[in-house]
């Protein structure tokens, strides 16, 4: 690491963003721009981009631990990551994935683990995958604002047979849009809507006087997120239909690493530009010695 102190996140150009933000911006019409972080390097250039809602997803179990789905990841691990977040960032709402298992067996447990999240971690808000009003109810009462996501939910894969489009039947899609209406009459602050087609992601997009946030839904939802390793091919499996990768952060990093290893092997760094000095005099002295 540099000696040199790390500068601290600048301050915001623009003031943080909250809830009220996005609901003007659906009212607007302005698209709400949403992307995953999971570290601070990452954070810190999501945030400066302007980028309104960082959200450390539980795909963090899959972009950066290695695991093969999201539910191994455990509480511990998304509190060390979301507390990484807020340490780089001062403009984007800041949303934690509660993980699987952590609001499943009691009300209580969901509130006091969203809780932690909150206070321990400095998010603004919490995610739950599902229709699940009482529950979304119960953490607004509590002061925790909530983001739902219906549709493809990942931490249903074994129910769901696998990571499959949701929604395709009209009776699938007058359940979307009812789950929708229920977790927004809950409290929801937003539904991120995953995996579906695009015109049932309109429809509930139409109906819904909370913002629906998109990945894999269409270009009509009140706005879009990514997964950050799929937006800079950093997932190393194909991109799926509905990423389209800005740049190939794999290919830079390969390129830098394969020159990092030839120029150790050939001697060739560092240069002695590249290394500390004893001073004259300190040279004299241990020539003497
Ligand atoms: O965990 C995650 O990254 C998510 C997004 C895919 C919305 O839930």
């Amino acid at each position: 690491m540099s000696s040199q102190p790390r500068p601290t996140p600048s301050a915001p150009q623009a003031p943080r963003v909250t809830a009220q933000t996005l609901l003007e911006k659906k009212r607007l019409g302005e698209p709400i721009t949403a992307l995953t972080a999971y570290d601070y390097p990452t954070a810190r250039l999501v945030d400066e981009a302007g980028i309104d809602i960082i959200l450390v997803g539980d795909s963090l179990g899959m972009a950066v631990l290695g695991y093969d789905t999201t539910l191994p990841v455990t509480m511990d691990e998304m509190l060390h990551h979301a507390k990484a977040v807020a340490r780089a960032t001062r403009h984007a709402l800041l949303v934690a994935d509660m993980p699987f298992g952590s609001y499943h067996v009691s009300p209580e447990q969901a509130v006091t683990n969203a809780l932690r999240f909150i206070q321990e971690a400095g998010m603004s808000a919490v995610k739950i995958e599902g229709n699940n009003a009482d529950l979304v109810a119960r953490l607004t009462r509590a002061e925790i604002p909530v983001v739902c996501h219906l549709g493809l939910t990942p931490q249903s894969v074994h129910r769901m047979g696998g990571y499959k489009v949701q929604g395709k039947t009209a009776s699938a899609v007058e359940q979307l849009c009812h789950d929708a209406a229920a977790l927004e009459g809950a409290g929801a602050i937003a539904i991120v809507l995953e995996g579906i087609p695009r015109q049932a992601a309109e429809l509930i997009t139409a109906n819904s006087g909370i913002p629906t946030i998109g990945i894999g839904a269409g270009p009509l939802c009140d706005g879009q997120i990514l997964v950050f390793h799929d937006l800079f091919n950093l997932s190393f499996t194909p991109p799926a239909k509905f990423v389209r990768p800005q740049a190939d952060a794999a290919a830079l990093f390969r390129e830098g690493l394969a020159r990092y290893r030839e120029e150790v092997s050939a001697r060739t760094f560092p240069s002695d530009a590249e290394s500390y000095h004893l001073s004259s005099s300190a040279l004299q002295e241990l020539a003497h010695s």
